[in-house]
């Protein structure tokens, strides 16, 4: 007996295979048990049976990069860049100052509202870092916001620690002392408490060899790297990410066909953030030459208050798909399956016997719907572990 059986699915999108018509996904204890013909389905359990009434499933957004713990928001800014001015990354230090003042209740509040949105509109996993308090103390709390969010909510998450987002004005007359500061005491006392390490490879940020020092000592703590990479200048984060075989290399905005080659070789996933470019109102991450190159690509919506206040995963498919030039099926791949990759879940992202039983019930009778019916929320029903918690 089954806890939760679907039925009357359209179009069933499994990244294991093709598309199947007319099947039945059967979950048990959180886990897919069954993916086949109805006629041959167990028979529905405690759980009960949804008829999906012809529409389209696919499995749960897995979204591998967003900064979502923060606290204010950068609408004025926003508005100055409409108005002409230009994104430096200088920005970061104003949720600095608002995140280091807020209350760690707060700072849960926002961003509990702000996942509960992810998962209405179908996100099933979140990796979250920190970044915006640039001080063991302040990271140590945004760490423990995601920790919760983890225990309240029906989501699964990987945090990332992202000290080394940009350096704060206490340190900007040494920085290296920053890094060195990273190394020596944040990085031994938030390791047990993040899944993974991350740098802003950028001019005014962190140089590639400020990186390489905190990410080898992330590594000596058991933190594997993900890296901001070629968002805004070229500055070798990719090639970086390459050498240390980092878990993935990020935004890719200005990603060369040397740095394609050289991710694909060191099998490091490529996380793009569709909406950051659009927000910025810079072209798109050479995402068709990646996967060219044989690259594990990735679509995240970045979730942040300066590049990107992206909820929706299907709205960042719709920009991979029109703006970046993806096909809907590489785009759907990625934002499921390619962040499981990236965040090593190998039982994410897929809808196969044995995986988890997190997917989307989508109000639209195919995947290609996201792309083309961009500003609506086409999920119908988000479930997670064979459980409905959304719709
Ligand atoms: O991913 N690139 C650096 N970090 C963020 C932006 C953070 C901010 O502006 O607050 C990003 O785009
Ligand atoms: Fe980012």
């Amino acid at each position: 007996m089954t806890d939760l059986l679907l039925t009357g699915i359209g179009r069933l999108v499994t990244n294991d295979g093709p598309p199947l018509v007319g099947a039945a996904v059967a979950i048990e204890n959180g886990r897919i048990t069954y993916v086949g013909a109805e006629a041959d389905a167990p028979s529905q359990g405690p759980g009960g049976r949804i008829d999906c009434e012809d529409r389209a499933v696919i499995p749960g957004f897995v979204d591998a990069h967003t900064h979502l713990v923060f606290a204010g928001d950068r609408a004025d800014e926003f508005a100055q860049r409409l108005a002409g001015a230009d994104y430096t990354g200088g920005g970061i230090l104003s949720t600095v100052a608002a995140t280091r003042t807020a209350s760690e209740e707060d700072l849960f509040r926002h961003a509990a509202r702000r996942v509960r949105r992810m998962i209405a509109a179908g996100t099933t996993t979140v990796e979250i870092k920190t970044g915006y308090g640039l001080d063991l103390e302040t990271e140590q709390r945004l760490l423990r916001v995601a920790q919760r969010l983890a225990e309240e909510l029906p989501v699964t998450i990987r945090t990332t620690f992202l000290g080394a987002h940009t350096v704060p004005l206490e340190f900007q007359h040494d920085p290296d002392r920053y890094a060195d500061l990273i190394v020596e005491e944040m990085l031994p006392a938030v390791a047990s408490d993040a899944d993974y390490c991350d740098v802003f490879v950028e001019e005014g940020a962190f140089s590639v060899d400020q990186a390489r020092q905190i990410l080898e000592a992330a590594a000596v703590h058991g933190l594997p790297a993900r890296v901001h990479a070629e968002q805004l200048s070229h500055s070798g984060g990719a090639r970086l990410a390459a050498e240390l075989g980092a878990a993935s290399a990020d935004h890719l905005d200005l990603a060369t066909e040397d740095d394609a080659d050289a991710l694909a070789e060191a099998a490091v996933c490529a996380v793009l953030t569709p909406g950051a470019s659009y927000s910025l109102r810079k072209p798109q991450a050479p995402g068709p030459m990646l996967l060219d190159h044989g690259v594990t690509v990735a679509l995240a919506t970045d979730c942040n208050p300066g590049t990107s206040y992206f909820e929706s995963t299907g709205l960042v498919i719709s920009l991979a798909c029109v703006q970046m030039g993806l096909t809907v099926e590489q785009a759907v791949f990625a934002a499921t399956r390619g962040g499981a990759m990236s965040l090593g879940l190998e039982d994410h992202g897929l809808i196969k016997p044995g995986g988890v039983g997190d997917l989307v019930i989508l109000d639209a009778p195919s995947e290609t719907h996201l792309a083309y019916r961009p500003a609506t929320n086409l999920v119908w029903k988000t479930i997670k572990g064979g459980v409905v918690v959304a719709g």
